[in-house]
């Protein structure tokens, strides 16, 4: 197990430091930057499927419903297509409206999610076309789907999910650029830059993997707190859900993720010195406002954590403690912002002596309702 591990304490730990390569292997042979070219077998063979589509609908489970969250706003910002995020155990039971005019994508990198797989069958029985998204290759997930795509993110072994979540995201952003392209949303110098940028992103990982030393340290300071408020907006609210969700999960602290601006519905009143928050708020992407919000909470002495924009200013006068991830296009910031919440969750529970790798209660798989 230690070879296994590579060098590494723990399962976790190595697959938060593969994520270069995670993201380099998602989109190797699919990503032709040269050419202009995204270059998906499983896309291109249902592209009428897609481009008829009313709406895509996703559903998933814990961190793969998150990272549909994120696929959300990729998916209408860069390709104006409809998209619903389900959670797959509450779809398979509402009755949901659904035709063969939709088009489903279940997320799963297990591929053998039980609700998820429920969820697939029923929508295959009212007529949609159904996508997988899978990481293990052979799946039932990936079996049961009428096409898909891989992450080849390599296996995962760490219960609480990390890489595979990041390739998630990079495959379901080439999706929908490449819809984008296919339907004339995108302009060809967009589509260009994105690809451009889409392929610095496993550098730009390396980078922010930098900050591990410092997220130790922060990790020291606010390892005995009992609460964490994780706040985010647009791109980044899911983001904010994952960061808290990864923290409850192998620290067990109760942790909270919010859409930044909800704050002062609810959370805010939860707010005092012993409450860390950790505010995404990088450059692009509603940045003012989550310099207000930032504001907002340290009037009530809130401990504030930002994630920011290398070079940043505005957050650092304010912030307790700060951490720099790489400046690149809003839509991919969360490949980047994700990274210290992963190395912030792996800290705190290893600090607190906790069983990072195999969490008390929770399974890799869940392959029982
Ligand atoms: C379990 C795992 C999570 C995972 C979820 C969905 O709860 O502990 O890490 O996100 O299942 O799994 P899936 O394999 O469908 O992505």
């Amino acid at each position: 197990e230690q070879i296994e591990k590579g060098g590494f304490d723990h399962f976790m730990l190595k697959e938060i430091y593969e994520q270069p390569l995670a993201i380099k292997d998602t989109y190797r042979g699919r990503l032709l930057v040269d050419d202009a070219i995204i270059k998906m077998v499983g896309v291109e063979d249902n592209m009428k499927r897609f481009l008829n589509a009313d709406r895509i609908i996703i559903v998933a489970c814990g961190t793969s419903w998150h990272a549909g969250l994120v696929a959300e706003y990729i998916f209408e910002d860069l390709a104006r297509i409809p998209v619903e995020v389900e959670y797959a155990s509450e779809f398979r039971y509402r009755n949901p409206v659904i035709t063969e005019k939709d088009v489903v994508i279940a997320i799963s990198q297990s591929g053998e999610t039980a609700d998820t797989l429920a969820a697939i069958k029923l929508a295959k029985s009212k007529g949609a076309f159904v996508f997988g998204v899978c990481n293990v290759v052979g799946s039932t997930i990936a079996r049961e789907t009428h096409a898909g795509a891989y992450t080849h993110a390599g296996p995962e072994i760490g219960v609480a999910s990390t890489k595979a979540f990041t390739t998630q995201i990079t495959i379901l952003t080439l999706i929908a650029l490449r819809l984008a392209r296919a339907n004339g949303t995108m302009s060809s110098s967009d589509y260009r830059r994105q690809l451009q940028e889409l392929e610095l992103i496993p550098e730009k990982v390396a980078e922010a993997l930098k900050a591990d030393k410092h997220i130790q340290a922060i990790a020291e300071t606010y390892k005995d707190s009992r609460n964490m408020l994780y706040l985010g907006r647009g791109y980044n609210f899911p983001v904010a859900l994952e960061g808290a969700l990864k923290l409850k999960e192998i620290s067990y602290i109760h942790a909270e993720g919010y859409p930044a601006a909800e704050m002062k519905h609810g959370p805010i009143a939860l707010i005092d010195e012993n409450m860390p928050v950790i505010v995404i708020a990088t450059k692009k992407g509603h940045y003012e406002k989550v310099v207000s919000n930032i504001q907002e909470i340290k009037a009530r002495k809130g401990k504030i954590i930002g994630i920011v924009t290398q070079g940043d200013v505005s957050v650092r006068e304010l912030a307790d403690h700060v951490i720099e991830v790489p400046e690149t296009l809003e839509n991919l910031s969360p490949l980047l912002t994700t990274i210290p919440l992963q190395l912030l969750s792996y800290h705190i529970a290893v600090l607190l002596g906790k069983n990072v790798d195999q969490p008390r209660n929770l399974a890799k798989s869940v392959t029982v309702e």
